[in-house]
């Protein structure tokens, strides 16, 4: 099929990487500046979870003229906010402006109903068709996905999932079959946002795999609503599924984004000690715990000749309960990472910052009481926040007196 055979419209919607006024020309335009055009504007496709959305791209990857042209698909749920910002309000901002007006209009038809609405008819076949096609693009390079954040999840195998009251998470599945049914000769990065932290067999299954392993960027970002991270999917996601994937590049990685919604370490049995990537120079971590188990700290070191760039949020550091006065604080490993990152030239700390239970003011809770058999439950220590402040702003002041340096260079 070929493109001029599609109506405009859909071809419009499709390429949201144009201007505006380049997509109007192209709409107006003749077969001879249509063809030129094609290039550029299908370098990126866009698509969403609506249904014409969905059918437009899948019609699109069926046109021998564009296909050789891909090298980025980006599908993003129409409820889920910014890709790679982290955890978004489904409701406050499942519609944003900027490249992607044209699918965000279409999804506005979806406003109010809910996060948790039908999907309409025809998007879960029609992505399912169109991903299935992936091994037809010889240029596509990048695969960014952000699901529709799940805020309401059940602590029960994916199997049982109500699937009237989830549709969305039949999206996921249905994309992830897809992959494994095709294949990417030449896939570097790969963003998976809001991707719900269950463990099934696609994930794990080793045609799956096969994307993650000449990956540069890997960028994965769980949603969820559980809260019981020592047993159940969540437990089973990063203790078993995740770490073959994570594996899988160590060879090529630059970039690597790990954020999780809930404090995860030793419990439930994540471990980051023993993966290396000789050229990491992207870190970020979000509810990471730093404990023995997991060696998130080693990890970090152990990347100390190429990392240049690190990013902390909310992470927190794993002390027994009761917390010994040795315990190992923020202060202790702050002036480590200063003097052993010796490249690094961006450092973005953050700590969560809750209400206090007893007095419910707002404080920061920079660590993580070890609940064996039960989790990790938050807690800030006052005795050693001047301390621990004053080890980060060494370490920040170093980090920003290296940039500056560099920059002079
Ligand atoms: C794509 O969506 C359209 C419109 O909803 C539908 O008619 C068509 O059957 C779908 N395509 C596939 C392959 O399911």
């Amino acid at each position: 099929m070929s493109m001029l055979a599609l109506p405009a419209e859909l071809v419009l919607l499709i390429s949201q990487e144009t201007q505006a006024q380049d997509r109007l020309a192209l709409r107006a335009t003749n077969r001879k500046l249509c063809v030129l055009v094609t290039p550029h504007a299908f370098r990126t496709v866009y698509t969403t979870s609506t249904g014409k959305s969905s059918a437009g791209f899948y019609s699109l990857l069926r046109c021998d003229d564009v296909r050789k042209h891909v090298r980025e698909i980006v599908y993003r749920d129409s409820f889920a906010g910014d890709v790679g910002s982290g955890r978004e309000d489904c409701r406050k901002d499942g519609l944003t402006d900027g490249p992607r007006d044209e699918v965000s209009d279409s999804s506005r038809e979806d406003d109010g109903r809910g996060c948790l609405d039908e999907v309409e008819e025809g998007v879960i076949a029609n992505l399912s068709a169109a991903f299935s096609l992936l091994h037809t693009l010889p240029a596509l390079h990048t695969l960014t996905f952000a699901f529709h954040p799940i805020y309401k999840t059940h602590n029960t195998p994916i199997s049982s999932f109500n699937r009237k009251r989830y549709p969305h998470v039949d999206i996921q599945l249905a994309i992830f079959a897809a992959l494994e049914s095709t294949s990417v000769a030449r896939l570097r990065s790969l963003t998976l946002d809001h991707s719900t932290p269950f463990s099934h067999e696609i994930s794990t299954h080793p045609t799956f795999l096969k994307y993650f392993r000449k990956l540069t960027h890997l960028h994965i970002a769980t949603s969820s609503d559980l809260h019981f991270i020592f047993a159940g999917p969540l437990a089973d996601f990063w203790a078993r599924s995740l770490p073959p994937l994570l594996r899988a590049p160590a060879s090529t990685l630059t970039s690597l984004t790990l954020h999780s919604e809930h404090d995860v370490g030793a419990i439930p049995g994540l471990t980051l000690g023993h993966l290396r990537y000789p050229h990491l120079t992207h870190l970020s971590l979000q509810h990471i715990v730093f404990d023995a188990g997991i060696s998130t700290e080693a990890f970090i070191l152990a990347h100390a000749r190429t990392l240049t760039s690190l990013t902390l949020s909310r992470c927190k550091i794993a002390i027994p309960h009761p917390a010994p006065p040795t315990a190992r604080r923020w202060a202790d490993v702050c002036p480590r990472l200063a003097a052993k990152l010796v490249r690094l030239v961006h450092l973005a700390v953050d700590f969560e910052v809750g209400l206090d239970p007893d007095t419910f003011e707002h404080k920061r809770f920079p660590y993580a009481l070890v609940q064996p058999g039960w989790g990790y439950s938050s807690v800030g220590i006052e005795e050693w926040v001047t301390e621990d402040d004053a080890a980060l702003e060494v370490f920040q002041g170093a980090v920003a007196a290296r940039m500056a340096s560099v920059a002079e260079s």
